[in-house]
């Protein structure tokens, strides 16, 4: 399942949005324009389902209604998300799913429904606000989606939501997980507990995705070898691989000792592998060498066609885009306003369709207007 389409109003920066979606997506655009914030629609939904979420500890973990609400927002201000969901790019949608939350005018300002539904192909199979929630508006408090007990005719949906992952791998939490206190975050995208979600996989699995890691890792960093998970004497699981060197036999290193690109791209190749649920990764490229990134996209879309998995990321890197197997089609481009951000494709904007279908890589004529205007002043701060 992947999701085709998203309708967004004030969401954040996105004041009013109507984007479709591909098996892949490139999300380019200035910093601060609100990459990430896109990104957090579909985190939003995964936080509703899942086990110990909810709307309403998805809408605190973000600060509340208003810290959510679209600062453009005008009078009808309602935040209002509606997804798409098809088998595959192209097809025809299996279903929508809909929600429009406001804030309790009275009492405790809880956040609440305005509306939820559910579609099934064309026909809408479930409606809120009903009969039940009208006897008792505490009910939208909480949508149907997080309720097991409601959700059984669109179970599909919920699981699709709850397995979204998404990946913004922090080498130094990967490396020294005990070093940061505090809880970590259930999802885990920076890492923290990348070595334990490893070393739990069946050890078949385990070290057959190892395998195909090193392989892969293999052309970045030519001299690691035998690339494998091991416990210390603490049970604490570690990932170890030998480094040729001048001494005939090498040296054994752990996760401690990789450099940063090397575990980023591990933990990249990790996720890619995992599951084939959508995956969503944050600037990809960071820490690593111009000769990987450019390969990224075409390592990404052979995974995805063994998975059938969407993958939606954000970047800024020119060298990940420079690859010429990535069409206007798959660019969502963002372009802020005081109005609010405005999303669309590079294919349907008419200054960067003449320069795409004239040969131009997506790189040449999206980047230019993504770096920012008055950088060199940076250079003046002393
Ligand atoms: N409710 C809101 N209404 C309007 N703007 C908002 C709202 N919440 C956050 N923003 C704005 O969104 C911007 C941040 O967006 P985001 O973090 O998604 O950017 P980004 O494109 O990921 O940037 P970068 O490339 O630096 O990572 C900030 O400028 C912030 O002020
Ligand atoms: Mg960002």
């Amino acid at each position: 399942m992947i999701i085709s389409r998203v309708i967004l109003k004030n969401w954040r920066n996105f004041r009013n949005v109507d984007v479709s979606l591909g098996n892949r997506v490139f999300i380019i655009g200035p910093n601060a324009s609100g990459k990430s914030n896109f990104l957090d629609v579909f985190r939003f939904l995964r936080d509703i389902v899942k086990p110990g979420g909810g709307l309403q500890k998805a809408i605190s973990d973000r600060g509340g209604v208003s810290k959510i609400r679209c600062l453009a927002a005008r009078r009808y201000s309602d935040i209002e998300i509606e997804i798409e969901l098809s088998e595959s790019s192209g097809q025809n949608p299996i279903g929508k799913y809909a929600i429009g939350v406001k804030q309790q005018q009275t009492g405790k300002h809880l956040p609440v429904l305005r509306y939820e539904r559910v579609w099934r192909g064309n026909e809408l199979i479930r409606e809120r606000p009903d009969k039940q929630d009208n006897k008792d508006n505490m009910r939208l408090t909480q949508t149907h989606l997080e309720q097991i007990n409601a959700n059984q005719p669109f179970r599909d949906i919920a699981s699709f939501f709850e397995s979204v992952l998404y990946l913004h791998l922090v080498p130094q939490l990967l490396r020294y997980p005990t070093a940061f206190s505090g809880p970590g975050i259930p999802e885990d995208p920076f890492g923290r507990y990348f070595l334990e979600r490893v070393a739990k996989t069946p050890e078949k699995t385990r070290q057959s995705r190892l395998n195909k890691i090193e392989a892969a890792l293999r052309k970045a960093v030519p001299q690691l070898k035998n690339l494998i998970e091991t416990k210390d004497e603490m049970g604490i699981p570690h990932l170890e691989a030998t480094y040729e060197h001048w001494r005939a036999k090498g040296a054994k290193q752990r996760e401690d000792q990789f450099s940063d690109g090397t575990l980023r791209l591990l933990g990249l190749l990790w996720s890619l592998l995992e599951s084939d649920s959508l995956l969503l990764l944050e600037e990809p490229e960071l820490s690593l060498n111009r000769e990987i990134v450019i390969q990224l996209p075409g390592l990404i879309s052979r995974l995805q066609r063994q998975k059938k998995r969407q993958i939606i990321l954000s970047t800024h890197n020119e060298d990940l885009l420079s690859d010429k197997g990535i069409s206007g089609q798959e660019i969502l481009f963002l372009t802020p306003s005081p109005e609010g951000t405005k999303i669309e494709p590079a294919s349907s904007i008419p200054e960067f369709k003449k320069l795409l279908e004239g040969g131009l890589t997506v790189a040449e004529v999206v980047m230019p207007k993504v770096s920012p205007k008055n950088a060199y002043q940076l250079a003046l701060i002393k």
